[in-house]
């Protein structure tokens, strides 16, 4: 499953930077990658087949989106945490990612939210502590790199099907409640 043409925001740190390595390893693949400031994204600079425009995904027949959502964005998957603000914009990701499915549907593209996971990167480091002691001992135990997650978002995007367009995913595969 390789020769894909992949674009990628927020590439220049953390799980952005995992996926984009994760999918330039291999070198038959085109990789977009975006950042805020290319000038300090040395490591991204530094992956060869990773390109600055955006090439037309249209060019190709296999066409997916996928949003970097989170399981705090889940009204039917609910957990005990004070994130309101940050919840409320995933969920409306999540709402979003429903409805390009629809209207994308006709294009041939599948659209799907992924939880990534709670990632060791700088966002998951300051994140967790903050959160009361149940809950924090909780997503501790769940803790994974930005590796592990890469590896498991490309098995899971490289393998996705068009039947899976319009879900909630975990990293994992697993469907999850909007
Ligand atoms: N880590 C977790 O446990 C976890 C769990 C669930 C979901 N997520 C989601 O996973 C995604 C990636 O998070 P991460 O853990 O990899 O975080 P991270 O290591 O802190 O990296 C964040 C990335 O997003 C970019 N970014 C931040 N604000 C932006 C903005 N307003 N416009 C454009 N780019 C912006 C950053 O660019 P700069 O370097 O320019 O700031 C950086 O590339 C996020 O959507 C997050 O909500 C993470």
């Amino acid at each position: 499953m390789s020769g894909k043409v992949v674009f990628i925001t927020g590439g220049n740190r953390g799980i952005g930077l995992e996926l984009t390595k994760a999918f330039a390893a291999d070198p038959a693949n085109t990789v977009i990658a975006s950042a805020r400031d290319p000038s300090k994204a040395t490591e991204l600079q530094s992956l060869s087949n990773v390109h600055k425009v955006y090439p037309f995904l249209l060019k190709k027949s296999t066409r997916v989106i996928s949003f970097t959502s989170s399981l705090a964005g889940s009204i039917g998957g609910f957990f005990e945490a004070s994130s309101s603000g940050y919840g409320g914009s995933k969920a409306a990701l999540n709402h979003f990612t429903k409805l390009l499915a629809y209207e994308l549907r006709d294009e041939g593209f599948t659209v799907i939210a992924v939880h990534p996971g709670v990632v060791s990167t700088d966002m998951g480091n300051a994140t967790v502590p903050r959160f009361g002691e149940d809950t924090r001992k909780a997503m501790e135990s769940l803790i994974i790199t930005p590796e592990e997650s890469a590896e498991s978002q490309l098995k899971l995007l490289l393998g996705l099907t068009k039947e899976q367009s319009g879900k909630f995913l975990s990293y994992t595969g697993e469907e999850l409640p909007w």
